[in-house]
């Protein structure tokens, strides 16, 4: 990736009678950034900010988030564009190349991902190793760092073309390896992809088919199922995906840094939070029990938190909910769910919380989770399936985001420092004198 920062003059910091000059950036799009790189040469002072809450920890081309306007954008494209217009796999192009691709080159990158959807004969012996009541996310962790160790082949970030082979490989096989988590825990047989289908469809079919009879996808889930995956794709750089580069800055394999941002996306206050926000859901059950619920939330000596609500950058109405409460009612439609007690209970809630001050003081409004659990629950899929989805979705854009630091010719090892408030220097005492 070429550098495109643009300066635009310095911003000084005085500590202690120490004045540091540090360079203030411009970007495309966004907050101007200033950079602290050689602040501890400067003042011999670190900066503190746990939750990176005003720390920037890359220059990036891939996805732009405006949270104050609720704008989503995926190299230059807005969210709701492409979820109406595109599909999952010309949006993985377009993440991991920067460009929409022409019909051609659609066709060509369609058909080597549809090549490699199968595993490795002998990798579906590795899911026997987990109990049936595993959860399926425990089963993604462990499967998707499993896989290298049967693809040697494609594990040397130094090789571009190795690097292209894990990125197929990856975005390939997720469908197939969460298909297979998904049967394994209900104690079906698994069932192996077609090239005939188009992505979502394989993956619907490699989710709900049974040997005993011929399963036809219909259209209106493979759609819907298409779009939550584009909504899911890429995410600027939350929580799994800096963990995804953070593990990549060693020099880790592909598969195991997308095994580590699978493992951060299971969190509840992240990926987990779409099978949080509809056990949530299901347990208020009825729109009388709303305001109880309303409270707890906003009572700071309760842990309740309203899942599905919040965001650390989106100050408004997350884009992607908007599409998901719209895909919400078309698949209810399909599936004759329309009046679903949780989908009342769902809106009814978000009502009540957009118009109180508590949650517009704090500006919380629905994320990406607050529907997508109802949608994914009337598509048939049990709850602990939810975040497997979301995994499987973000794969592109974690992959999209390595391959972004791997070709920054200024990536160096993450190493972050610390403020340390522990004991003093002091000798060992031997355990007499304790
Ligand atoms: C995802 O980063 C990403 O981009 C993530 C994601 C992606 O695509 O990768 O968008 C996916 O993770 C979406 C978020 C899913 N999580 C949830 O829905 C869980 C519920 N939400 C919260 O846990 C929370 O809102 C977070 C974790 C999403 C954001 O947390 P922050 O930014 O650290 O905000 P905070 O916890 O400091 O909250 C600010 C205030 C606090 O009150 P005060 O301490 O200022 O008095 O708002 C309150 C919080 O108590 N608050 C909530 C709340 N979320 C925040 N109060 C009640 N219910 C909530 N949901």
């Amino acid at each position: 990736m070429q550098n495109k920062v643009k300066p635009n003059g310095t911003a000084t910091l005085t500590v202690k009678g120490t004045t540091a000059e540090l360079p203030v950036y411009s970007g495309t799009l966004g907050p101007d950034v200033i950079d602290i790189a050689t602040l501890n040469k400067q003042t011999d002072h670190f900066t503190l900010d746990p939750g990176f809450t005003s720390t920037g920890s890359c220059e990036s081309q891939i996805t732009f988030i405006d949270g104050d306007k609720g704008i989503l954008l995926h190299r230059g494209y807005p969210i709701d564009q492409l979820a109406e217009k595109s599909n999952y796999l010309e949006v993985c192009y377009l993440l991991l190349n920067g460009e929409l691709p022409t019909a051609s080159e659609l066709e060509d990158y369609t058909t080597s991902i549809t090549m490699h959807t199968m595993l490795h004969a002998q990798f579906d012996r590795f899911f026997e190793g987990f109990r049936r009541d595993a959860h399926p996310m425990a089963i993604m962790v462990g499967a998707v760092g499993a896989l290298s160790a049967f693809y040697h082949d494609s594990t040397d970030i130094t090789d571009p073309y190795q690097r292209l082979v894990a990125a197929h490989r990856m975005i390939a096989k997720m469908p197939t390896i969460a298909g297979r988590a998904h049967k394994y825990s209900i104690g079906q047989p698994f069932i192996s992809p077609r090239n005939e289908l188009d992505y979502a469809s394989n993956f619907l079919r490699m989710c709900f088919a049974v040997p005993a009879e011929d399963y036809q996808v219909q259209e209106v889930m493979a759609r819907a199922m298409d779009k939550i995956f584009i909504l899911h794709a890429d995410h600027e750089q939350n929580a799994s995906t800096s963990t995804v580069r953070l593990a990549g800055s060693s020099g880790a394999n592909p598969f195991a840094c997308i095994a580590a941002g699978i493992a951060c996306l299971w969190g509840p206050s992240h990926g987990g939070a779409n099978e949080a926000a509809l056990n949530m859901l299901q347990e208020i059950g009825t729109v009388d029990r709303i305001p109880e619920y309303v409270a707890r939330a906003k009572d700071k000596s309760d842990p309740f938190r309203l899942m599905g609500f919040g965001h650390r950058v989106y100050k408004n109405y997350d884009p992607r909910a908007k599409v998901m409460q719209k895909t919400c009612h078309e698949v209810l439609e399909a599936v004759g769910h329309n009046n679903d007690p949780l989908l009342q209970v769902a809106m009814e809630l978000e009502k009540i919380a957009l118009e109180d001050p508590y949650f517009i003081d704090k500006k919380l409004y629905p994320n990406i989770d607050f529907y997508s659990g109802i949608t994914l629950k009337a598509m048939g899929f049990p709850t602990e399936m939810f975040t497997v989805l979301f995994a499987l979705a973000r794969t592109v854009g974690w992959i999209a985001q390595w391959q972004e630091m791997i070709e920054d010719p200024t990536q160096r090892i993450g190493r972050p420092r610390q403020i340390y408030t522990g004991a003093p220097m002091r000798d060992y005492k031997p355990v007499g004198a304790r």
